[in-house]
Order: structure tokens, then sequence, then C-alpha cells
């Protein structure tokens, strides 16, 4: 049964893109289209958005809507943008007044109120189309008001009589603290009571807080991070109410677009592979040294980072390891990446220090993270926290063997290689310390010199398949158990 879906995401790939949350939404967009169903995704209209090419259309239907939050009327217009590479449409929230800022987030006073306008749009342009979606879907805490919205302001409308909501958590560590001055704003004409009374309390309201308390389903983008984030070492302060919710968490394990990320047709790396043919791997890897300007040859191992350089990436624990293993071990070195400056300052003095064995490049570029993907050996990602992860993915179908912690979506997705038995996919390492990431950084080197044993472990991750036409259907099963619930 095709199902009604309106979906609501502050970014979707490729229009608008920071972090994962993008590539999910749109490869989301993209599968439930394909299946059949009708799903209206809304994302804001920002000005960064390179418009050519995709047939931005306003919609008569949705003009001229607004919504006050406080003292402040926002007034807006939807367009719809054809996605890339399918059939299937965007809704832009077109609101100049918050959208047009030079980045997707900002550290404006307003940030909150900019996904408010969001939030509040999904629901206005739906009473608008006289749509009446089965199903909310929210994602982290930018739209995370929607849940409440649904239960109070929005409740007297027949048309959301039996819309249930879904709350995806990608990103715990984001929550949307706000101050308790934003109230009224927040609750639309809400009882106060909704929100939680020790925040408020103590000055502040916290917005994904508020939608895990009332959406009918919360959602996480593996089974493992579904346990973690009840725990006090993952669950960042929500483990309290996580416990108390857990019969409505699901974990969802994201998906691969292999439209976008195969070597057999990736649109930016200049030779196509198979997992038959990594002598082209093996071509393109001394390609992009030559571009990146590095030394070392075929057998000198090219390990690959393209990240967020955030904390929850783990990469503190690379300031000790990684300068002393470039001494006594033979690999270079590639990072894409922009964020804090400590991590930004520490991968710029490597690159000062080794300067024909490590390449930084601060900057986000999609062409270089495909081809970091499809030159590099070996790929690491030693976060601290991980609800999922989508790179250790892309690199097990390009060959590029990942070196992970076991934490979140990056235990479901890489087993450690066992060489006995030449089962396992990747490098996989326990404790969040110096010395377990050495440690699997010295096991990939000492597998990578035993040829044999590396081809089978590269052959192993490409025969994995994690595509979006599988994993979409975890998302229909819940969408149909919430409806028939
Ligand atoms: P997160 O959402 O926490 O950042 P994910 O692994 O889920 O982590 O997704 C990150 C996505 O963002 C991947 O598609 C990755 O290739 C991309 N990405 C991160 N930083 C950059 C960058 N500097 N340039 C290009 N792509 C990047
Ligand atoms: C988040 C998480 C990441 C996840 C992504 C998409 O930002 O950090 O692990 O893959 O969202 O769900």
């Amino acid at each position: 049964m095709p199902l009604k879906i309106c979906f609501a995401s502050a970014e979707v790939a490729p229009l608008a893109k920071a972090g994962g949350l993008a590539d999910v939404s749109g490869a989301l967009l993209k599968y439930l289209h394909a299946d059949g169903h009708d799903v209206r995704l809304f994302m804001p209209g920002y000005a960064i958005i390179q418009r050519e090419g995709l047939e931005i259309r306003p919609l008569d239907a949705l003009r001229e809507l607004s919504v006050t939050l406080g003292s402040q009327r926002y007034d807006f217009s939807v367009s719809s943008a054809q996605l890339p590479d399918s059939s299937a449409q965007v809704y832009l929230v077109e609101c100049p007044a918050v959208f047009n800022r030079p980045s997707i987030y900002t550290a404006d006073a307003d940030e909150y109120r900019r996904f408010l306008v969001l939030t509040h749009a999904a629901f206005l342009s739906c009473q608008r189309m006289a749509f009446a979606p089965q199903i909310m879907h929210f994602n982290d805490w930018h739209t995370a008001a929607g849940p409440l919205l649904l239960r109070s302001p929005y409740a007297w409308d027949r048309l959301f009589q039996s819309t249930r909501s879904v709350l995806t958590v990608h990103n715990i560590g984001y929550q949307g603290i706000i101050d308790a001055a934003a109230q009224a704003e927040v609750l639309h004409g809400a009882p106060p009571s909704m929100l939680d009374a020790a925040d408020l309390a103590a000055g502040r309201i916290n917005l994904l807080k508020t939608g895990l308390a009332y959406t009918d389903r919360i959602t996480t983008v593996s089974p493992t991070f579904a346990h973690e984030l009840r725990t006090a070492e993952y669950g960042m302060g929500m483990e309290t109410l996580l416990r108390t919710r857990r019969d409505a968490i699901v974990g969802i394990l994201n998906g691969v677009d292999y439209d976008e990320w195969d070597p057999r047709r990736d649109r930016y790396i200049s030779q196509h592979y198979g997992a038959n043919q990594l002598g082209i791997k093996a071509e393109l890897k001394h390609e992009f040294l030559q571009r990146i300007q590095l030394s070392g040859g075929a057998r000198t191992a090219l390990i690959g980072i393209v990240s967020r350089l955030a904390t929850q990436k783990g990469f503190d624990l690379l300031f000790e390891s990684l300068p002393l293993l470039l001494q006594v071990r033979e690999f270079n070195l590639v990072v894409l990446g922009t964020g804090e400056p400590r991590y930004e300052n520490f991968f710029s003095s490597l690159q000062r220090r080794f300067p024909a064995r490590v390449h930084f490049e601060r900057r986000y570029s999609d062409e270089l993270a495909h081809w970091i993907e499809a030159a590099s050996d070996m790929f690491l990602m030693p976060s601290r926290y991980e609800p999922c992860g989508l790179n250790q993915m892309y690199s097990l179908r390009y060959g590029t063997v990942p070196i992970v912690r076991r934490t979140g979506g990056l235990a479901d997705s890489v087993q450690h290689f066992d060489a006995a038995s030449g089962a396992g996919t990747g490098v996989v390492f326990n404790d969040y310390n110096a010395e377990g990431v050495s440690w699997a950084l010295n096991t990939a080197l000492d597998l990578y010199q035993n040829k044999a044993a590396w081809r089978r472990l590269v052959q192993n991750g490409m025969a994995q398949d994690y595509s979006w036409s599988r994993q979409v259907r975890g998302y229909v099963e819940m969408y149909q158990s919430l409806v028939e619930s």
C-alpha cells in the first residue's frame, strides 16, 4: 500500500549538504518515491543552493504563506525542485529572511527560528495542499518541534487526525538547546506543561528532548546506536528519557546510494573498476598521488580521511599516535575536512612536518571525497560515537579497507578481519584511546604487506551490499506498523 509521507530535513543531498543527514534525506526521498510512496519532503530554500539545472518552479498553491513566532511574522512561499537523478520533487521553503545566509547552519541568534519556520512550513503546506500525511517524519533537533506541534497547535485540524510522527536521531550531539525565553515561540499555543519543567526552571528548552518526548516513533540510524543512546556514555543527557521510551525506539542502518558511490560508475574518477580490476584502483592511486604531490609508490599504503572535523569523529586519538607512527612506519595520509580549529591545526602541522607524506585539504569537495575513496588503500574513522557513519560503507564498495572503532553504525557495518579464516571486511578496535587506534593502524599496515590476505580483505568488503534499495524496507515496515497501530 503506497504511503503518504511528509518529511522535513535541514539538509538534502545534492542540494544542500554538511554531512550524512543530507545523504540520508536525499536517498530516502529517492528510494521511497521509487517504491511508489507519496513523499513530500520540505527543506529550506537556502541561498547557497546552486539552482541552475534543478528545474525549480514556484507552486501556485503554496504562495503567500506565513507563520508568526512570538512577535515576528515570517512570510514564505514554497517552490518545487527536481531531485537530480530521480523523478521525485523536493519542496523548497523560500523564506529569504531566514534562509538567505552564507551557510546552511549559522551561529545567529535566530538559528532555532530558522528551523521552526521550516517545521511550520511542512504543516502549513500540507494544509494548503489538503495533503493528509499518514506519517510526518522529522529529523534531528532542527525539526524536532514537529511532534509537539502535531499534538497541540495543529491537532484541531482533522487533516492530521490519523497522522503519526517519526523523529530520527542522526546526531544526538546537537540538541537545539535554547533560552527558555523562546517558550512562546516553540509552544505556538501549546500548554507550557508540554515542555520539560526542569529544563524550563534551569532557563532552557531542549528541542530534541521535546521531540523525543512526543513523537510516536523514535528511530536512529543503526541498531547498535539504538542501544547505545540509552546509556549514560552515549545518551548525552537523553538516556533517562530514552529508557522510558525504549519501546518506541527502532534502529535502522543507513544505506548507500550506489548510483552515487560505486567505483564501477563514479562520475568523478578517471577510470572505473570492479572487484576483479584492482589494477585500475592502483592506477588511480598513482594518478592521485601525483595530483596531491605525495611521494611513495604502489607498496606504500595510502590512508584516507574525509570528515567533519568535530570531537565526535575521534581525531583527538591521533594527536600523539599519528606523528609517532609516521616516524616508524611507511604510509601516506590524505585528509579532507573542515571544522574545529584544533583538528585543522593538527592536520596542517602534520602536513608541514611530513610534506611528502601528508596532504591536508581544508575545504568541502564532493569530487575530492570520491577520489579519496577510490585512490586510498585504507580509510580511517576512529569515532568517539557514530550513530551510523557512511564513509565506512562507501569505502567497502571502493575496496578501501575501513579502520574503525567498534561503536554505533561502524560496529554494524564493518567486521574485523580474521586472517586465519579469511572472513571480515575491515580493521576494528574497541577502546577509545591512542593505544587502540595505534594497534588498528599497525594491524592494517601489517596486513597490507600480505598481498593475498589483503586482496581477500578488499574483495570481502567490495562484496557487501548496503544499498538503500534494501535498507529502505526497514523504513517502510516501520511506517506501516505505525499506521496500523
Ligand atoms: P556525519 O553526518 O556525522 O558528518 P557521515 O559519515 O554520516 O557523518 O556522513 C558524512 C558525509 O559527508 C559523507 O558523505 C562524507 O563524504 C561527507 N563529507 C564530510 N566532510 C566532507 C568534505 N570536507 N568534503 C566532502 N564531503 C564531505
Ligand atoms: C549523523 C551521524 C552519522 C550518520 C548521519 C546520517 O550526522 O553523525 O553517523 O551517518 O547523521 O544519518
